[in-house]
């Protein structure tokens, strides 16, 4: 029952690599797929690459080439909806395109022939990653939140939108925002790929759960620290949470 960790940063996924013990770097599509066990669990680490439509070849290759059962993605995000801050975790309950306008042929934001708008998450695996994230981000405790002025994260669960385009204007965020609004739907963060891994696990069949670290505001500070923000906060929360959904995982 192998499990894919998809993750969207190099950083991230150097520490969730240092776990696996015997691990077999595989090249497909450009990609490289780290095979390998943690703590007794076959599991294949990946980099999503950027952007829905990488993000679903590598999707894709995932269960077509290493047959994995459940996928799990963590990643960094923007924050859009009421309170959420900067070094908060969106656990996501559903994945919307917030670029995708097929209207007048179809309602705004619905995906055409699937009679949907957005794709929800696996409830269990969701529900056991947000557990995990309570529990991995009580362990991490206040050192980096101290060290960067952050209040202690909140972790929310919720819909988060995806779309090809980093939003770093507050103008651009908030129509975005009411548009989803008007439309029913209300985003928590916006990041460029987990509509489309939602998509592709809906195809197959295959049990998705999701988890971002919102870096920024989706404003005009969107891309300053960037990195000094993976590094510190999402690098260190993702292998919190991610070893901690391991550990329940396995029942340990
Ligand atoms: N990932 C992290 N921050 C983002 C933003 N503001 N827009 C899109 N993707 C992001």
């Amino acid at each position: 029952m192998t499990l894919a960790i998809m993750s969207a940063l190099l950083d991230e996924q150097r520490g969730l690599l240092e776990q696996l013990t015997n691990p077999q770097r595989v090249r497909r599509a450009g990609r490289t797929f780290w095979c390998g066990q943690w703590v007794g669990q076959e599991v294949v680490l990946v980099l999503s690459k950027v952007g829905k439509v990488a993000a679903a070849t590598t999707t894709t290759v995932l269960v077509e080439a290493f047959d994995v059962k459940s996928v799990l993605f963590t990643g960094v995000a923007g924050g859009v909806g009421a309170g959420v801050k900067v070094g908060d975790v969106v656990v996501a309950e559903a994945f919307i395109q917030h670029d995708l306008n097929s209207a007048p042929l179809f309602p705004r934001y619905e995906v055409p022939l699937y009679g949907r708008a957005t794709f929800d998450c696996d409830p269990v695996l969701s529900a056991q990653l947000l557990e995990a994230a309570q529990l991995g981000l009580a362990n991490v405790g206040d050192h980096f939140h101290r060290s960067l002025l952050l209040e202690a994260p909140r972790i929310h669960l919720g819909l988060i939108a995806s779309g090809d385009q980093f939003v770093c204007d507050p103008a651009v965020a908030s129509l975005m925002r009411a548009d989803l609004q008007a439309a029913g739907h209300e985003p928590m963060a916006v990041e460029m790929e987990g509509a489309a891994v939602a998509q592709v696990c809906h195809d197959y069949g295959v049990p998705f759960a999701a988890m971002r670290t919102i870096s920024d505001r989706a404003d005009v500070q969107a891309h300053l620290d960037f990195s000094a923000f993976v590094n510190q906060v999402a690098s260190p929360y993702a292998l919190a949470v991610v070893s901690q959904f391991i550990k329940l995982r396995s029942g340990r």
